[in-house]
């Protein structure tokens, strides 16, 4: 059973999980139009993880007796210039969903409500990762500066990226 806040917060993070594979989309559409391949692949792989996580919310709404909900996913916004514009853009879009799974897991706190902490504790671990990926691209792109040999090394690393459905079950 799923409190209304909890449940409509729920929902709204379907959403915002879709939403950051709308923007992730985006960011793989630039990446191969300059003809890395390997960074709109790890792009299209975020994509896929995020897919999975709006699944997740979806399902466990369900499973908690209550109603999930689809909302509509704005446009994302941004032109890109470059690569490191791209991954810092990244980066902050996971610290701003970093603090929606705070403020949901802080609301199941609250109601003390068991089932959705330790679901949203799968979360709170992920972000972690999310984070940590976008900044480890950052740093190297920072190293790497305007060395193009360094950058087609990183690209075929990026490339080798294949998706692994969420360790956690709905
Ligand atoms: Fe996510
Ligand atoms: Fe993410």
């Amino acid at each position: 059973m799923l409190s209304k806040r909890l449940m409509d917060e729920m929902n709204l993070q379907i959403m915002y999980e879709l939403a950051s594979g709308h923007l992730y989309t985006a960011m793989e559409a630039y990446c191969a139009s300059v003809n890395l391949e390997g960074f709109a692949n790890w792009l299209k792989v975020q994509t896929e993880e995020e897919r999975a996580h709006g699944r997740l919310f979806f399902d466990f709404i369900n499973k908690m007796n209550g109603e999930a909900k689809i909302y509509g996913i704005e446009e994302p916004q941004g032109k890109y210039q470059s690569l490191l514009q791209v991954f810092q853009n990244g980066y902050e879009h996971e610290q701003f969903v970093t603090d929606r799974i705070y403020l949901l897991a802080d609301i199941a706190t609250e109601e003390k409500n068991h089932a959705a902490i330790s679901f949203l504790k799968w979360f709170v671990d992920e972000q972690v990762e999310e984070e940590s990926n976008f900044l480890g691209i950052i740093k190297k792109l920072e190293l790497i500066g305007d060395n193009t040999s360094g950058l087609y090394m990183l690209d075929k690393e990026l490339a080798a990226r294949v998706y692994v459905p969420p360790t956690i079950a709905v």
